[in-house]
């Protein structure tokens, strides 16, 4: 089985601790500190848990890691640190975009209301601080702050953007960099720093991390559009419905045929089931979202081309093909 299938076929965390068993320590770890939290917020962050997710974070901070050094505790405890983060950003984005499912199950949101929901995602990030500090990560603590603080902005942004026709593709860029591209980046150098890698090897480390973050939030946007409900686990149409302009729609809204048309019903504000199955087939027959898939595998290029200035390892190849697959991934 491919690191893609391996990775995205399930939401099964353990098929991906069996093709990266250096997961299961943090697997061990998230799951110790959340089952010692209290009542709600343990029932619901364990059931998240245990729900699925890639782990993508803790992936790239092991690894990014290894390619420098031996795995070595600090690189768990940051990797654990930052898929808490990861998960507090989850519960509190779905309480943003009124999302009911996350991870095939229903959002803390939804089951128990914004307050649950906020207060749950607080109490991880606090978690997230308590465990960087107590092992004084403090390399990784900076790191993995300005990634929060970006997404607290790009999240922003997004807000004050909504259904917005002037926004650009350099705007669209400088949100998905806040919101994605700057916790996968953090989660790299983290991992990098923790194995005493130089400056310039942490820089490249740093590069890679923002391209893959990119394509990462770019396929995330297509699969909104195209992907299905089930494998993702997640509801789909929902950002053209909270007026989150994504890049498929800003390549639409400079098409020639396209273009007024879509503007026009953004003007509304409002868009029905078959509004909604109109754009799509717009999206796709426009060749948009192969436009915005072909962005992606530039992404992917520069990030790879990054690596190719770092150390040659098996550690360096899990990574070129761990960029490979997120083009790939239908989950
Ligand atoms: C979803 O992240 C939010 C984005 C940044 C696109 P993931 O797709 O990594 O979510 P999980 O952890 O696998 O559920
Ligand atoms: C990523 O954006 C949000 C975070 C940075 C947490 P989305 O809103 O597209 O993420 P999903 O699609 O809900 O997972
Ligand atoms: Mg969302
Ligand atoms: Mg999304």
């Amino acid at each position: 089985m491919s690191i893609h299938q391996q990775l995205h076929t399930t939401s099964d965390t353990l098929i991906s601790t069996l093709q990266f068993p250096e997961l299961l320590f943090v697997e061990d770890k998230l799951q110790t500190v959340l089952n010692k939290a209290d009542g709600l917020i343990q029932q619901t962050c364990v059931s998240l848990l245990q729900s699925g997710g890639k782990r993508v974070r803790p992936l790239l901070t092991l690894y990014s890691g290894m390619c420098f050094a031996p795995l070595n505790p600090q690189m768990i405890q940051a990797g654990v640190a930052a898929e808490l983060i990861h998960m507090a950003s989850l519960i509190h984005d779905d309480v943003i975009d009124k999302s009911a499912t996350r991870r095939g199950k229903p959002t803390i949101n939804s089951l128990y209301g914004d307050h649950a929901a906020i207060l749950t995602g607080d109490y991880l990030f606090a978690e997230a601080f308590n465990i960087l500090s107590t092992h004084q990560l403090l390399s990784s603590m900076t790191y993995l702050v300005e990634a929060i603080q970006a997404m607290c902005e790009g999240e922003v942004n997004q807000a004050n953007e909504q259904f917005s026709s002037s926004i650009s593709q350099e705007q669209y860029f400088q949100r998905i960099t806040k919101k994605t591209g700057k916790l996968l980046s953090a989660c790299c150098q983290s991992g990098a720093i923790l194995a005493g890698a130089f400056p310039e090897e942490v820089a490249q480390m740093r590069e890679y991390g923002l391209n893959i973050g990119y394509a990462y939030q770019i396929t995330d946007d297509i699969l909104d559009i195209s992907g299905d409900a089930d494998s993702l686990g997640k509801p789909v149409g929902t950002d053209f419905i909270n007026g989150n302009m994504t890049l498929p729609f800003l390549y639409l809204m400079e098409n020639p045929v396209y273009g007024t048309w879509l503007k026009e019903i953004m003007k509304t504000r409002k868009v029905n089931r078959q509004g909604i199955q109109s754009i799509k087939e717009a999206l796709i027959s426009s060749g948009c979202i192969d436009h915005a898939y072909l962005t992606a595998t530039q992404c992917i290029c520069n990030a790879k081309d990054s690596l190719t200035k770092i150390p040659r390892s098996p550690y360096r190849t899990t990574l070129v093909d761990l960029a490979d697959s997120i083009l790939l991934r239908t989950t």
